[in-house]
């Protein structure tokens, strides 16, 4: 298995996804505010309500430079977009100040996580701010594989950057689903009484490449593999 240029992909992300470098504007950026609010409110581990400046000025100070990135998965006309991911290729040293301001922290209460980054001589990776599908258009892992596969892709081909970092609570499907594609958690904190952890995949190559080259169906038999043997330990 190697890894193909999007185009030359064995499996293709369907053009329903589309990966940008900028913030969304008019009703893109209306109907990706919509879908924001949807899921953060509906998912019982998150229940937050999120006003549109909020998430508008969210995406403005993290989606505005062509080091990141905004990949948006099309629903249909009641929820025009229904899943959304964004993030940044950042050094460890840069990313203090971006998470402490969506966890609302101070960056020297991430100093443990920056140390661990560069222990393992990490020196750019991308980062994740947000991934997520309305609930509704959830179905298997082809949504999943949608929204990660394109900035996978736009990281190693065009950046050289292999490492991805997110983080989440250790309650939604995303954390074992991360754990069970390579991750590892390497720094767990609280905000408002929650569990916060963040998981990183020191190398997304062998990830990448499993996306390029198998179908959902030899996916979930991986999925399912790795998470017998996790719970077997
Ligand atoms: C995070 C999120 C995108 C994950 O998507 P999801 O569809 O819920 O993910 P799932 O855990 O169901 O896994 C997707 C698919 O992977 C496969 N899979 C997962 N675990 C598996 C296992 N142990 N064995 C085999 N297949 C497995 C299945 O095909 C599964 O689809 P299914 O549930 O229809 O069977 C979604 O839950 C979400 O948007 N949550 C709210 C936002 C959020 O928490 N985001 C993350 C932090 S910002």
């Amino acid at each position: 298995m190697r890894i193909f240029k999007p185009e030359m992909a064995p499996i293709k992300v369907p053009n329903r996804f589309e990966l940008t470098h900028q913030p969304s504007v008019g009703l893109a950026l209306e109907s990706l505010i919509r879908a924001y609010q949807t899921v953060f409110k509906e998912a019982s581990y998150w229940a937050e309500i999120w006003s549109r400046e909020a998430i508008q000025e969210k995406l403005e100070r993290e989606v505005d430079r062509q080091s990141s990135f905004l990949v948006t998965m099309l629903g249909d006309k009641e929820m025009p977009i229904a899943g959304f991911a964004w993030g940044e290729i950042l050094a460890p040293t840069n990313l203090g100040p971006r998470i402490a301001k969506a966890l609302q922290k101070k960056p020297a209460e991430l100093d443990g996580l920056i140390d661990k980054l560069l222990r393992f001589r990490i020196t750019k990776l991308v980062y994740a701010d947000e991934f997520a599908i309305v609930a509704r258009f959830r179905s298997g892992i082809e949504p999943v594989r949608g929204l990660l596969q394109p900035w996978l892709e736009w990281a190693w081909l065009e950046n050289q950057v292999f490492s991805c970092l997110f983080w989440t609570t250790p309650a939604s499907p995303i954390y074992k689903l991360g754990l069970y594609m390579g991750f590892e958690p390497v720094f767990w904190t609280k905000v408002e009484e929650k569990d916060i952890v963040f998981i990183l995949n020191r190398d997304f190559r062998p990830l990448l490449k499993i996306c390029q080259n198998m179908n959902s169906r030899q996916i979930a038999r991986i999925l399912m593999a790795v998470s017998r043997r996790r719970r077997r330990k």
